[in-house]
């Protein structure tokens, strides 16, 4: 034994010290506690010794090979973590890590969108309460009390006289109480519905648009609404005025456009009609400007509700108007 198991710990620590990466750390390792390495020779070698001087020999020489291994191995995991290293292992030339980031929900698009384009028109946005009084959704828009009218639209009452609304129309009455002519607004929000189904949602919402002043005729109605359209689509996009019938404008006026899911042709969505209802509009009726104080000789308007997730249907070639509410993330990420 020409070296004591003291002098092969000492410089085995000193290996390590002077180690300049990973690399060396291993070799090192390699070096001392390998199968042919200094440590495990000398272990080997204890049987040779006196028999009184074995033991004494063997605790010590398992003692220093546990102390090194550990050492050995703290000194990899540091040296490996050291910025030196890092460097050698990062390849800065691949691509990063996608991060999924979130989106605004296509109504909500399409709702801003729709806005958009009468903000640029002129318009200006008006809000009010989805909890409303029977009173501006129904009676001061000329539904009368018990008049079959208020049967178009199947209503959740929260009291004899109070309502969720079912139409954005009652912020027509609102707004006028408010402001004296000329009124110039669109109005977004949630309406209430008791229905359901591939077209009906419970829940969904529209978008309101009131226009009333001096020489106001249905001329401007139909221009307004067919370059809304053309903006919404696109300039060939088909629409038709079909006559209708609502207690608060005379004459009055559905808003079909042709059925983009079979191009007229009918399908289970257009109920094999072809055409798809966006919306329903018409001149404003004199009564309404009687119950808010406007002077009904001189002032004419028009007025328009539009569905928002029918126009969505629309734009996107959407077949169930219930996947805007399933929150499916394969479906949302779409847009
Ligand atoms: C109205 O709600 C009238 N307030 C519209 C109006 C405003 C007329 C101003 C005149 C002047 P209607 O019930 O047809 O009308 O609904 C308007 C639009 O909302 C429909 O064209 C349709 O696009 C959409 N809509 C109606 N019910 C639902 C429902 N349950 N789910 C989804 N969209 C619906
Ligand atoms: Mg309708």
């Amino acid at each position: 034994m020409e070296k004591s198991i003291d002098q092969i710990y000492q410089e085995a620590l000193k290996a390590i010290e002077t180690a300049a990466g990973p690399k060396d750390v291993r070799s090192a390792s390699v070096r001392y506690l390998g199968r042919k390495g200094i440590l495990t020779q000398f272990l080997r070698n204890i049987s040779s010794l006196p028999v009184e001087e074995r033991p004494t020999a063997g605790q010590k020489g398992n003692e220093i090979k546990k102390k090194l291994e550990k050492a050995f191995n703290e000194a990899l995991v540091k040296s490996e973590a050291s910025t030196k290293d890092l460097e050698d292992h990062i390849d800065v030339s691949l691509p990063g890590r996608p991060v999924s980031c979130g989106s605004l929900h296509p109504i909500t698009q399409i709702n801003q969108e729709i806005c958009d384009i009468f903000l640029n028109m002129g318009f200006e946005i008006a809000e009010g309460p989805e909890v409303e009084l029977d009173y501006y959704n129904f009676e001061a828009l000329n539904f009368p009390k018990n008049h079959p009218a208020r049967d178009m639209q199947d209503t959740f009452f929260i009291s004899d006289k109070i309502v969720l609304r079912t139409h954005t129309s009652p912020l027509q009455i609102r707004t006028m109480e408010k402001q004296a002519p000329p009124v110039r607004i669109i109005m977004p929000g949630k309406v209430f519905r008791c229905d359901s189904d591939l077209t009906h949602t419970p829940m969904f919402h529209q978008v309101e648009g009131l226009l009333v002043d001096e020489n106001v005729s249905f001329g401007d109605l139909k221009g307004t609404l067919t370059a809304f359209v053309h903006q919404m689509f696109d300039v060939q996009t088909s629409l038709r005025f079909r006559p209708s019938f609502f207690p608060f404008t005379e004459p009055s006026a559905e808003v079909d456009i042709l059925c983009v899911i079979c191009r007229g042709k009918g399908c289970r969505v257009c109920s094999q009609t072809g055409w798809l209802e966006i919306l329903g509009s018409g001149m404003v009726h004199p009564a309404l400007y009687e119950n808010v104080g406007y002077d009904a000789i001189r002032y004419t308007g028009f007025a328009f509700g539009m569905g928002v997730e029918r126009i969505a249907m629309l734009k996107y070639g959407i077949d169930d108007i219930r996947k805007f509410f399933e929150n499916d993330m394969r479906f949302l990420s779409q847009f």
